[in-house]
C-alpha cells in the first residue's frame, strides 16, 4: 500500500516509453548503464536521466560499484509491484521489446567472447593466478568443512576453470560435472583429472547462464569464484536452482566489494565483488535462502577478501520457473 501522492509519481516515472523498455529489461536481471546505452541507442546522460527518474519514484535500485552503477528493478514497494506488473502485459511479440531483447543477447554474447578471449590467454597460467591475493588455503578448509563428509550423488561445478574444486571434493563425490565455457580451461582441466586418476568427474563445454537441464539433479553445486564475471549473477543462480535437488546445497565463494577497477579493466571482472545484501536478494529472487556467509580476510594483509555463501532451497520462497 502506498499513498495517492506516491503512486501519482510512480505512474508518471513509469508513464514514458523509453522508461518503460528500461523497465522490461531490468525485469530480465542487472544491468550497467554502460549497457542500457548501448541497448537503447541512445545518449548515455539520457539514459542515466531517465534512470534517475525511476529510482527516485522507487522503481528500480541503484547499487554503485567502484566507477560504474547497476540497476534493478526494486525489490519491495508500490514501485517494484507496478514495474513488474506492467512488463508482465507487454505483449510477447511488441516490436520494442523484441529488439531491445535481440540487443541485451548482442551485448551479452559480446562480453562472453571478451570473456573467453581472456580465459584463453590466461589458462595456462590459471592455476598459479588464482593463489595471488587470496587466503586459498582458508577457504579450501572452509569448504572442505561445509561439505562436512558428506558425498553427493552429483556435484556441479559451475565455471570449473582448470577443475580445482573437483580436484579438491573428489572424496566427496559419485560423479560430477564441470561446466565452462572456456576449451582452453577445460582442456587443462581434462589433463589435470586424469593425472590425479579422478574417473568420475567429467567436464563440458556449456554456458552455466543457460544450463541443459538434462545434466540432472544436484546435492551440491559449486559456483567458486566465477559469479563476478557476471552482469547479473541472480541469473546464473537461478539457472543452479533448476538443478539444485531439494534438499540440496550450492557453495558460492567470490570477492566481497572492492574498489580495484584494474579487475575490471584489465581482467574480465564484472561485478567488483559480491555484498551480503546483494547475494540475499538474489537467493530470495531465485528461490534460496542464505544458509551462511563466512568472511576470509587476504592472507598477506594485502588484497581481496573471499567470502563463502551457503545457499539452501528456500521452502517458504515464491519462486516459480
Ligand atoms: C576465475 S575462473 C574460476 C575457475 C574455477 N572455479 C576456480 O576457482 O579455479 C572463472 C571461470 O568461469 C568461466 N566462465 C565465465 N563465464 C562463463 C559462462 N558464461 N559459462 C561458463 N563458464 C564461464 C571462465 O571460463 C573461467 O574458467
Amino acid at each position: 500500500m502506498a499513498d495517492s501522492g506516491t503512486l501519482v509519481n510512480v505512474l508518471r516515472a513509469a508513464g514514458e516509453g523509453t522508461r518503460l523498455r528500461l523497465l522490461a529489461l531490468l525485469c530480465d536481471g542487472e544491468h550497467s548503464v554502460k549497457d542500457l546505452t548501448e541497448i537503447l541507442g541512445q545518449s548515455q546522460p539520457r539514459v542515466s536521466r531517465h534512470l534517475k527518474l525511476l529510482a527516485d519514484a522507487g522503481l528500480v535500485s541503484r547499487n554503485a560499484e567502484g566507477a560504474w552503477a547497476y540497476y534493478g528493478l526494486a525489490e519491495g514497494g508500490a514501485g517494484g509491484d507496478l514495474a513488474r506488473w506492467l512488463v508482465a502485459r507487454i505483449d510477447a511479440d511488441d516490436s520494442d521489446r523484441a529488439r531491445d531483447r535481440a540487443r541485451l543477447a548482442a551485448v551479452r554474447a559480446a562480453q562472453q567472447e571478451q570473456a573467453a578471449a581472456y580465459f584463453a590467454k590466461v589458462a595456462d597460467s590459471w592455476d598459479r593466478l588464482r593463489q595471488l591475493h587470496v587466503p586459498e588455503e582458508a577457504v579450501e578448509a572452509a569448504i572442505l568443512e561445509a561439505v562436512d563428509g558428506r558425498v553427493a550423488d552429483l556435484l556441479l561445478d559451475l565455471g570449473t576453470g582448470t577443475g580445482r574444486m573437483l580436484e579438491l571434493l573428489a572424496p566427496h563425490y559419485r560423479r560430477a560435472v564441470g561446466i565452462d565455457s572456456s576449451r582452453e580451461m577445460l582442456a587443462i582441466a581434462r589433463a589435470k583429472l586424469a593425472a590425479a586418476g579422478i574417473g568420475n568427474a567429467q567436464v563440458r563445454l556449456g554456458d552455466i547462464a543457460d544450463l541443459d537441464a538434462s545434466l540432472g539433479s544436484a546435492d551440491l553445486i559449486v559456483i567458486h569464484q566465477v559469479l563476478h564475471y557476471f552482469d547479473d549473477p541472480g541469473r546464473v543462480l537461478g539457472q543452479a536452482r533448476r538443478l539444485l535437488r531439494a534438499d540440496g546445497e550450492i557453495l558460492i565463494v567470490d570477492f566481497a566489494p572492492h574498489d580495484l577497477e584494474f579487475l575490471r579493466s584489465h581482467h574480465a571482472h564484472r561485478r567488483l565483488g559480491i555484498g551480503a545484501q546483494q547475494m540475499a536478494g538474489w537467493a530470495r529472487a531465485a528461490g534460496l535462502r542464505v544458509a551462511e556467509l563466512r568472511s576470509f580476510p587476504p592472507s598477506n594483509g594485502a588484497g581481496l577478501t573471499v567470502c563463502l555463501w551457503r545457499l539452501a532451497n528456500d521452502p517458504d520462497g515464491n519462486w516459480t520457473e
